[in-house]
């Protein structure tokens, strides 16, 4: 059984696993992460065959704390003033990687770049803790699927793939990090996820770029337009439900609908929303309908990634 609750005894024996070059899919407070040890290439490789990512894109390595951070990539006073705001947390920092970066390259797809990541959540900070070594870690999802927020998810994506699932309930955020590059002068987000722009814009006192980017050559591929996709198509802004249809709604005024319904949140609260996205994506899925549609959500604060995420999962191949 590669589900098990995450206990002390258990993530002793995943930290030894990672240590010994094994995947372990652990809960992060954003979505459920599938780790190895950074700095072995190998291990770093069997995330790439585990998920069948079709291409090495650079991963997201966690660390404890900023000190960590600093040890793989330069934190100019930018990187600094964004970590002391948000760290543990969603944000992902892309520093330029420290000449004695102990990370694989493989894990950074051979930039000069690293994406770094201090997580709050406290099974993810025990297994860094007790690994002592940097994790490399993308969502546990197989290429192209929406990313997992239980273990649930992560069993049936990855099950037969991984050492260990550690269980530790659904994650609190449920998006991904927001990823910003601070390389620059001016710093750029690259992705948008569980910090909002507006988060950001507050901490800096002034705006901050969305990475424009083509979409078939992405930065980050984050940014590629079709990268979060069930299987059903969706219809985006729905005010009302069709046949055949199920519907993923959005506040009180949900329009009556005898089949297949799941409410992000029925107080329109926005990170509720977020936190039930990807499940709800799936449950639907799940239903075999052709269609999911999906009624309007606010594009302000984390509605912004919300959308971010329904319109990348509408686009057809
Ligand atoms: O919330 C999260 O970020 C989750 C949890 C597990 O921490 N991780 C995650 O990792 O979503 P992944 O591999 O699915 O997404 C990594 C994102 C991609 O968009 C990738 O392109 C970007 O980070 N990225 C990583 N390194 C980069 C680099 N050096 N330059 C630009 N983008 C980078
Ligand atoms: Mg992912």
């Amino acid at each position: 059984m590669a589900v098990v609750e995450a206990n002390n005894a258990a993530i002793g024996a995943a930290a030894e696993a990672l240590r010994s070059g094994k995947l372990v899919a652990f809960p992060t407070e954003t979505v459920y992460g599938l780790g190895a040890d950074a700095t072995n290439g190998l291990a770093v490789a069997a995330i790439f065959a585990a998920k069948g990512r079709p291409r090495f894109n650079p991963l997201i390595v966690h660390v404890l704390d900023v000190a960590a951070a600093a040890r793989l990539g330069h934190l100019t006073a930018l990187g600094r003033q964004l970590a002391a705001a948000f760290w543990p947390g969603a944000l992902s920092l892309v520093l330029t990687k420290q000449p004695d970066c102990p990370v694989a390259d493989l894990a950074t797809a051979g930039l000069d770049t690293i994406a770094v990541r201090v997580p709050s959540h406290a099974i993810s900070q025990a297994l860094l803790r007790a690994v002592d070594r940097p994790i490399a870690a993308p969502s546990a999802n197989l290429s192209g699927h929406v990313s997992p927020t239980t273990a649930a998810h992560v069993e049936a994506d990855l099950g037969g793939r991984v050492a260990m699932i550690l269980d530790g309930g659904a994650t609190a955020v449920g998006l991904e990090s927001t990823v910003v590059d601070v390389t620059g002068d001016e710093p750029v987000i690259l992705r948008l996820g569980g910090v909002t722009r507006e988060d950001i814009a507050r901490v800096l006192g002034r705006a901050i770029a969305m990475a424009e980017g083509n979409p078939d050559a992405p930065a980050s591929p984050g940014m590629l337009a079709r990268h979060y996709a069930p299987t059903a198509g969706l219809r985006l802004g729905a005010r009302e439900v069709h046949k055949g249809e199920a519907l993923l709604a959005f506040g009180s005024a949900t329009p009556a609908h005898a089949g297949p319904l799941i409410n992000l949140s029925a107080t329109g609260d926005l990170t509720e929303a977020a936190a039930n996205l990807f499940s709800a994506l799936r449950a639907l899925d799940a239903t075999g309908a052709r269609t999911i549609a999906v009624m309007p959500i606010p594009e302000e604060g984390l509605g912004e990634a919300i959308n971010d995420r329904l319109r990348r999962a509408a686009r057809t191949p």
